[in-house]
């Protein structure tokens, strides 16, 4: 842990890239908790950002541009499904809303330009669950890759 706000910047910054998140400005502080979290999940890299919103907006737009569409869970976080209605369809984001328990209904509403489907397990504030296996294997039969 370093009691420094100290920014580093090790590379070029280029928008709606992954680059922008792995080589832009870091703290060792957050680079050091990003290598852990990552190594703790088997994943390959992570970073670290300052809230919730933060993190889910970044994912996001990393992921899609216009023309893209997104199917989401109908029961999600006030702020994350006003980020996708109001803020993301401002960018020509289309986007779905599906009961993801109900596995017909997110097989219909996946279509050729669906890029992300987003959901929250257990969701905030009905506490609805997905269970994520049967969820991820329904993506799997359906030819998603993940
Ligand atoms: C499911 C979920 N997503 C996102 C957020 C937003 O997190 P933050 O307030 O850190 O931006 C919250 C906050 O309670 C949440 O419960």
């Amino acid at each position: 842990m370093y009691l420094i706000m100290w920014m580093m910047q090790s590379g070029l910054i280029r928008i709606r890239s992954l680059d922008i998140l792995i080589q832009g400005l870091r703290s060792p502080s957050e680079a050091e908790l990003s290598k852990k979290v990552a190594l703790l999940e088997n994943g390959e890299a992570g970073i670290s950002l300052g809230s919730g919103l933060g993190a889910i907006s970044t994912a996001i737009m990393t992921l899609v541009k216009g023309g893209d569409h997104i199917v989401a869970s109908d029961v999600l976080y006030g702020c994350t499904l006003t980020f996708i209605e109001e803020i993301l369809s401002e960018y020509g984001v289309e986007f779905t809303l599906v009961d993801t328990t109900d596995h017909d209904a997110v097989k219909a509403a996946i279509q050729p330009n669906t890029k992300i489907v987003y959901l929250e397990t257990p969701c905030n504030p009905t506490l609805k669950i997905t269970i994520l296996q049967r969820f991820l294997k329904l993506l799997m039969n359906m030819g998603q890759r993940f």
